[in-house]
């Protein structure tokens, strides 16, 4: 229900457009210009800055205030006292689960873990240094020819399956990615074992002998994971929601979701970070990479810092500042170069004008990708584990879109191009 109106008059138009405004629970109101287009008007908005594309109940940012809730409850809260899974739950229910609820959840996941055995040979047609992205986009849209038993998108059972088996089967594909880039054997997953843990030993074990995950590194996986779940509109969530619009079946969905994410100012930026610091390769070498992003003549851009939301500090960014200390104590590598320029460029970014009047901070990819670095994960595979994580928020947004009446996503356009003309004779 509107409970106020915006008021609009045009130059040539000579009526005053009344549009209905909208309050939610949070955050800033929204003007209902869907009429706009009955009196031959489009609003203008590239890269949506100021446009919200749908309503929905799953995640809230607050950019200016660095907030961020899942279901209403802040990511800090959930990072200390809840785990990947329970999140999940969350974003897909509502709710946070019962204990019988969770159990029954972390279960049916688990049981769904093991990819079609055909898939399998879908990998040895890639080259071994494939990006294992490219590998992902492939075998997750191929899911789809897989499943033909739960692709009734208007069926809210079938929408859970397909939740299930998507959330369960990441971890192996992406684990499948590693293994094939370095030509060990495949590790099938242990559903006994925690998700994160089950995802550890799928990347660093071998058939020869047992694995037993470090539990901090476990934790800081579960972690990662978990900070990664859902980030409201972002351009991979958009994307899945508008590809779902046309009715696509889910694996489709969420391969066009990966391919978004794959991009550096997006997903693709935690694998960039440590090119970049790697690029960077000296402490001494820092003022002129910081020189080069703030010269407007350069594209270069500090990987890992700002955000299109958070003018702010990125609330997943200190929690997992906080975990890479622990990781990096628990694995003795305080000292580790490319820490130390992490470290430093930080400190001087977080003091430089540039970055403080135009409100850029260092973003959750500034750190997850330290984490990974020492946990052994090569950075080819940042941007997959990032897609494993956020394969929950894509699949939430997208059994949200489906649970109510919707229509196709189709933006329109401010057309410059050629008017009517003949074709010459
Ligand atoms: N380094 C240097 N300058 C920057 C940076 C940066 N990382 N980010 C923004 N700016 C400047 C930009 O040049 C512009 O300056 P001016 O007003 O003088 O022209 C101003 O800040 C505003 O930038 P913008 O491009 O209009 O901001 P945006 O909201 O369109 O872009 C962003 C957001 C995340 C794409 C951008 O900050 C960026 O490219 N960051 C580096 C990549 C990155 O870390 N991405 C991960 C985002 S978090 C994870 C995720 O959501 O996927």
């Amino acid at each position: 229900m509107a409970d106020k109106k915006a008021r609009l008059s045009v130059d040539g138009l000579d009526e005053t457009i009344e549009l209905p405004v909208y309050s939610g629970t949070l955050g800033p109101d929204v003007i209902d210009v869907r009429a706009l287009s009955g009196k031959g008007l489009f609003t203008y908005d590239p890269g949506f800055v100021s446009t919200a594309a749908c309503d929905s109940s799953i995640t809230y940012i607050d950019g200016d205030k660095g907030i961020l809730l899942h279901r209403g409850y802040p990511i800090e809260q959930l990072a200390e006292q809840s785990d990947y899974l329970e999140v999940c739950y969350l974003l897909l229910n509502g709710e946070l689960p019962s204990p019988a609820e969770k159990a029954e959840f972390v279960n049916t996941v688990m049981r769904h873990t093991m990819v079609h055995e055909q898939i399998t040979y879908f990998f040895r047609g890639f080259r071994r240094d494939a990006h294992p992205m490219a590998i992902m986009v492939a075998c997750v849209g191929a899911l789809s020819a897989f499943y033909h038993d739960s692709l009734d998108i208007n069926d809210a059972h079938h929408r859970e399956v397909c939740a299930f088996r998507l959330i369960a089967k990441m971890p192996t594909l992406a684990a499948m990615c590693f293994k094939y880039s370095i030509g060990q054997p495949f590790m099938y997953p242990r559903n006994d074992l925690g998700y994160a843990e089950n995802f550890l030993r799928m990347m660093f074990g071998t058939p020869c002998e047992e694995y037993q995950a470090n539990p901090v590194l476990a934790r800081a996986m579960d972690l990662i994971f978990l900070l990664h779940a859902d980030h409201e509109q972002n351009a991979s969530t958009s994307t899945v929601r508008l590809a779902g619009s046309s009715g696509a079946n889910p694996f489709a969905c969420i391969a066009s979701g990966i391919a978004a994410l794959w991009g550096p100012a997006h997903g693709g930026a935690n694998e960039a970070v440590l090119a970049m610091l790697q690029e960077i390769g000296d402490e001494s070498h820092i003022p002129e990479f910081i020189r080069r992003a703030k010269d407007p003549e350069d594209p270069f851009r500090l990987m890992g810092f700002g955000h299109r939301v958070y003018h702010n500090f990125d609330p997943r960014a200190k929690v997992m500042k906080a975990a890479c200390d622990d990781v990096l104590a628990e694995l003795g590598v305080e000292d580790e170069p490319l820490l130390k320029i992490a470290k430093q460029l930080e400190q001087i970014a977080l003091e430089d004008d540039y970055f403080i009047q135009r409100k850029l901070y260092p973003n959750v990819d500034f750190y997850s990708g330290i984490i990974m670095k020492a946990i052994g994960i090569p950075t080819s595979m940042f941007t997959v584990i990032f897609a494993l994580s956020r394969t929950i928020g894509w699949i939430s947004h997208w059994n949200e879109f489906h649970s109510s009446p919707n229509r196709i996503g189709r933006p329109r356009q401010l057309y410059t191009g050629e008017r009517q003309r003949d074709y010459p004779d």
